[in-house]
Order: C-alpha cells, then sequence, then structure tokens
C-alpha cells in the first residue's frame, strides 16, 4: 500500500469517527432536552399520533390544524414537569374539558396552563401533599425506592404558579395524599385526568384506580412519565394495557386511554 493511500485511510477513518461523534451527541442532547432517554428498543404499548388523540391536531395541508392552537408557556427551569411537546397536548385536551383532575401538581405550571387553555366555566381541581405532610406517605414495601424519595422531595410546594394569576379562580387545590382522597363523590365528572403523583406501584396503582371511576363517558386519562427510567409506572401501564386499550404518544412520555363508552 502506498503512503498516500496509507494516510488518506487514517485521515478518512478519523472523519468518519469525529462525524460519528458529533452526531450521537446532538442526539443525545436533543433527547435530554425532551427529558426523555435514550433508548433503541420499543416499547410494549403501541404507540399512536397526535391526531390519534384527538380530531384537534388533524394535519392541515400546511402543518399543524389551527385549531389546535393553545396558550403556552415553555417547560425551561420549572421542576419535574412536562415538555413543550406534552404539554402541547394537555393545553390542546384542556380547550374540550370542562373538568379536569391532576394527580401531583408539583409547581402548578401545567395546572395553570389547563386553566388558561379550559373554556370559561371550567375547573381544574389539582391534588399534592402539603410539604408538612410528606412523611404521611404510605409507601408499600415493593414500591421502588428512588421514586419514594422523589417524591417526598418533590412535596415542597404550597406557592403555586398560578397562586397570583387570575387563572386560580378556575384552579381548585387539594391538599391530601392521593390514597387518601375520596373519589366517591366524583363517579363519572371528569373529562380529563393526568396521572403524575407519586411514580411508585402502589401509588400507581391506586391513582389509576380511582381515576378510572372519575371518569366521564367520553373521557380521557393521561399517565405521565411511561419509560423505563420510571419503572412502577412503566410495568404498572404495561400490565394493564392487556385489559384496556391504552396507546403511547409519539414523542411522548405519556400514555392515554380514551373511555368510548
Ligand atoms: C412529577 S410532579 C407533578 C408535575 C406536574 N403534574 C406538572 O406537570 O408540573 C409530582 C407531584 O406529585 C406530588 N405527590 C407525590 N406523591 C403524592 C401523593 N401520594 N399524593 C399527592 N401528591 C403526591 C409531589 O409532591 C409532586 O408535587
Amino acid at each position: 500500500m502506498s503512503d498516500e493511500l496509507f494516510y488518506s485511510l487514517i485521515i478518512s477513518n478519523i472523519i468518519s469517527v469525529l462525524v460519528l461523534y458529533f452526531c450521537a451527541k446532538r442526539l443525545l442532547k436533543y433527547r435530554r432536552r425532551q427529558k426523555r432517554a435514550f433508548t433503541f428498543k420499543s416499547y410494549p404499548i403501541p404507540q399512536c399520533k397526535l391526531e390519534d388523540v384527538h380530531p384537534c391536531f388533524t394535519q392541515s395541508q400546511l402543518g399543524p390544524n389551527p385549531s389546535s392552537a393553545v396558550y403556552f408557556i415553555g417547560g425551561e427551569g420549572v421542576e419535574a414537569s412536562l415538555t413543550d411537546r406534552e404539554t402541547w397536548v394537555v393545553a390542546a385536551l384542556s380547550k374540550f374539558s370542562n373538568r379536569i383532575f391532576e394527580f401531583g401538581t408539583c409547581s402548578g405550571k401545567t395546572s395553570h396552563i389547563m386553566a388558561m387553555n379550559a373554556p370559561n366555566g371550567a375547573q381544574v381541581s389539582t391534588l399534592t401533599i402539603h410539604p408538612s405532610q410528606f412523611e404521611q406517605l404510605s409507601f408499600d414495601a415493593n414500591d421502588d425506592s428512588v421514586h419514594k424519595t422523589i417524591a417526598k422531595k418533590e412535596a415542597k410546594f404550597d406557592f403555586f404558579y398560578y397562586s397570583d394569576l387570575p387563572t386560580s379562580e378556575k384552579i381548585e387545590q387539594i391538599f391530601s395524599d392521593s390514597k387518601k382522597l375520596n373519589e366517591t363523590k366524583l363517579k363519572g365528572v371528569f373529562d380529563l385526568i393526568l396521572i403524575d403523583g407519586a411514580h411508585t406501584k402502589s401509588y400507581v396503582e391506586s391513582d389509576s384506580k380511582k381515576a378510572f371511576g372519575m371518569l366521564k363517558k367520553g373521557g380521557v386519562i393521561l399517565w405521565h412519565d411511561y419509560k423505563p427510567e420510571a419503572p412502577d409506572v412503566f410495568s404498572y401501564l404495561n400490565n394493564l394495557a392487556q385489559e384496556v386499550p391504552l396507546h403511547h404518544i409519539s414523542d411522548t412520555d405519556f400514555v392515554i386511554y380514551k373511555n368510548k363508552q
């Protein structure tokens, strides 16, 4: 092999490695920004597109349908919140929901966005554990320990994003451990329920059972954090999908259930 060929092979290899390195770096940065983990594995729950979530997402000739327009605030710097695409989904569904329930308020940014987009006269009820009560959380022995700690760490809000804003008039703040929520008077009331409280097995199971009872005919349940990094949510939903029709909304960590009865 001539010296010239040898050196040009070395240079082209170096260039290929550099190109691969920068592509991978960019991809990982993008996934981090989306707050989603990088994985090649497909998830067990079948995916659906945004247009299957609600007709307002049906694409027009030039892109997103004008009826999917929402009041929106980006997620930069907000603790434990949704990605911008997830926020778009929640905000758009809120436009068609008179009664909304959220398990897990955190900063209250999502509650504010739901209230901004919901029709006049709508109510958003959002439930969270009060900072003074976090020691009362009643985990089961086999609840994921990482998410036990996270649930306690996030129980620090008693002033919320919406607190000083006009949307507070549409928002009912409930302070309670979600296992203690008495849902018997809330049967069949809600058009939209977001499950985003403690991400441990016993809690996601309890919150989901309550949510199914609280859902109105034609209503929608969204679960956040359907991903292997939230193993209890991931496995609970994978098992549930064997019994009820669930879909994983593409490029989000949302799973959706539509009550079509
Ligand atoms: C992931 S954050 C919610 C994020 C919020 N939905 C948003 O989009 O900005 C979870 C919240 O649920 C609360 N939480 C955790 N366990 C709870 C429980 N057992 N009962 C009520 N709230 C709980 C946490 O304190 C935290 O505020």
